[in-house]
């Protein structure tokens, strides 16, 4: 089932999100239609706090579900270690219409738990690495926007207070 992304200005989007500590039917379902979610927008990556629910949950896939085998579930994900930096462009499924250059990490080492609860590590690099540091800030209440330049983040603010006040978010 596709659910709704909250958009930008959304409570949840700025909460804490709590650890996963059991993986139940509910779980799978929300899952799934994450996934779902995710393909139709569509998008690469998406974490639960964007479909209303404050759980340490994200999915990716940097194909857009082109390709087979680059579909990623993570629970409780980590960033462990981080090396170097990249800069590029991002968008988000909840602040659309918009974009900005963003520097992340060139490398990352994750951990996580897939739906059985075994743990797992990944090493990411480019837009892998992008994707997960992106969508792990979301768990922590953190958008694209705060990295931003103070300048270009407060133009993007004016801009969709703007649309808020024409009833166009
Ligand atoms: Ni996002």
């Amino acid at each position: 089932m596709i659910r709704p992304v909250l958009k930008y200005g959304a409570p949840e989007l700025e909460a804490t999100s709590r650890p996963i500590t059991q993986c139940d039917d509910e779980m799978k379902a929300l899952v799934q239609d994450m996934l779902e979610t995710m393909y139709a927008a569509p998008g690469i990556g998406l974490a639960a706090p964007q479909v209303g629910v404050n759980l340490r949950l994200i999915v990716l896939d940097i194909s857009g579900g082109e390709e087979q085998g680059h579909q990623m579930v993570l629970m409780n994900p980590e960033i462990m270690e981080q090396e170097g930096s990249q800069e590029g462009e991002e968008g988000c499924l909840s602040i659309p219409g918009f974009t900005g250059v963003v520097e992340r990490p060139a490398r990352i080492v994750v951990t996580s738990q897939d739906l059985g609860g075994n743990p797992r590590e990944m090493e990411a690099d480019g837009l892998l690495a992008r994707v997960v540091c992106h969508e792990v800030d979301h768990l922590e209440g953190i958008l694209y926007l705060d990295h931003l330049s103070a300048l270009k983040r407060d133009l993007i603010k004016r801009k969709i207070k703007k649309l808020i006040r024409a009833g166009d978010w």
